[in-house]
């Protein structure tokens, strides 16, 4: 059974207002690490705001462990928060800080001294227990946030991009810890962030939220490799996908897929999936470092055109190429590959995803 599961969530935030958070339904099970991800204003903190009861529903329902607790005030629903502005309190040092919480529910005080100690622990700044947060670091005083949601020992645990304030180094370790906190508790976590890197590494499953939508929820590896839409396409993976209007031509050798500057034959898998779309045209979506470069033409060649700029990353390059009707990036491993060089360029190992035009969603083959 589900944990915790979102059912037909809605928010809208004044009566007449449009609706934010659009008949959401997730279910996230017990343990998992799930990480929401989308572009500014998506909806992504109102919806844990909804599940910590910091913000009130507009309709639809919001269960933990088969409950309804809509109608739980926040400290009842056995939910922790860390936020993006880590919020501890100025006047009050690390251990008062991290015991707040335990105070208002009431926990003894001897409680109260070895729980803090805990979670202190476990977050790592036992020794920083009697210092106010303005003798701290970021990444200290985020600790302390940390050790402040820990501590209510919550099934649940909501951390709103809780690294954003860190220097890229602390993020990279700060992210490491926050996992094995969420581990060693056995809780259920939601991360929200806009950084795609952060979402990979630490993500059970990645939920892509769109305008108050779910666009796709899957595995890491299932949303880059496997896009249910052209905005996931888009949004997953640095540089972007390449996307190329097509038109789906028929001729005696098959399925033929055209436009100014690329030509693709179809394979047989590729043409079941794509025969309703004869004489019309498709999205075909191609990642960086599925074009592969060679200086000979041949027939797998799908475009030919000169390597305009090219960026050296290390291990491989970028090479940016303007055709007639867009910008394609493609990553290689030619170390050697000279600017302004004529390039054929063909698509590795049929690695291309298809896309409706109209709809924006993944061309997948029918089941008969
Ligand atoms: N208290 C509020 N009153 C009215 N509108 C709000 C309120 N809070 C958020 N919104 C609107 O709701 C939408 C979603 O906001 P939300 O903060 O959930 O986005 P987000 O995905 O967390 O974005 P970001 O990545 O920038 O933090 C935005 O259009 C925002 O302007
Ligand atoms: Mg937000």
């Amino acid at each position: 059974m589900a944990f915790l599961e979102l059912v037909d969530l809605d928010k809208r935030y004044t009566q007449k207002g449009n609706l934010i958070v659009k008949h959401m339904n997730l279910s996230i099970h017990k343990g998992e690490f799930l990480v929401f991800l989308g572009p500014s204003g998506c909806g992504k903190t109102t919806t844990i705001r909804m599940i910590s009861g910091l913000e009130e529903i507009s309709g639809g329902d919001i269960l933990i462990n088969g409950k309804s607790v809509v109608s739980l005030p926040p400290k009842d629903r056995g939910v922790s928060m860390i936020f993006q502005s880590y919020a501890v309190w100025p006047h009050m040092t690390v251990r008062e800080n991290i015991a707040y919480p335990l105070r208002l529910q009431k926990v003894s005080k001897k409680d109260i001294v070895t729980r803090v100690e805990k979670a202190a622990a476990a977050a790592n700044i036992m020794e920083l227990l009697d210092r106010y947060p303005t003798q701290l670091s970021g990444g200290q005083r985020q600790r302390v946030a940390v050790a402040r949601a820990i501590v209510v020992e919550p099934q649940i645990f909501l951390m709103d991009e809780p690294l954003s304030n860190l220097d890229a180094m602390l993020r990279v370790s700060m992210r490491s810890e926050l996992k094995n906190i969420h581990e060693s508790l056995g809780a259920t976590s939601i991360f929200v962030t806009h950084d795609q890197s952060e979402a990979m590494s630490l993500a059970d499953r990645i939920v892509i939220m769109k305008d108050g939508l779910i666009e796709q929820i899957g595995t890491p590896k299932d949303v880059y490799f496997d896009c249910e839409s052209i905005f996931v396409a888009s949004f997953i993976g640095v540089p972007p996908t390449n996307f190329f209007h097509v038109s789906v031509l028929k001729d005696d050798a098959g399925l033929l897929l055209k436009s100014q500057d690329v030509s693709y034959r179809v394979d047989a898998l590729e043409e079941k999936m794509l025969s309703p779309y004869v004489g019309k045209e498709v999205v075909m979506g191609v990642r960086p470092e599925n074009l592969e470069i060679s200086d000979t033409f041949d027939d797998n060649t799908f475009l030919t055109t000169h390597a305009d700029f090219i960026e050296p990353q290390g291990s491989h390059i970028i090479v940016i190429s303007k055709l007639e009707s867009s910008v394609i990036k493609i990553s290689s491993s030619k170390l050697e590959l000279q600017a302004k060089s004529l390039i054929h360029v063909s698509v590795k190992d049929r690695k291309a995803m298809f896309f409706d035009k109209d709809t924006e969603k993944r061309i997948r083959l029918q089941e008969e």
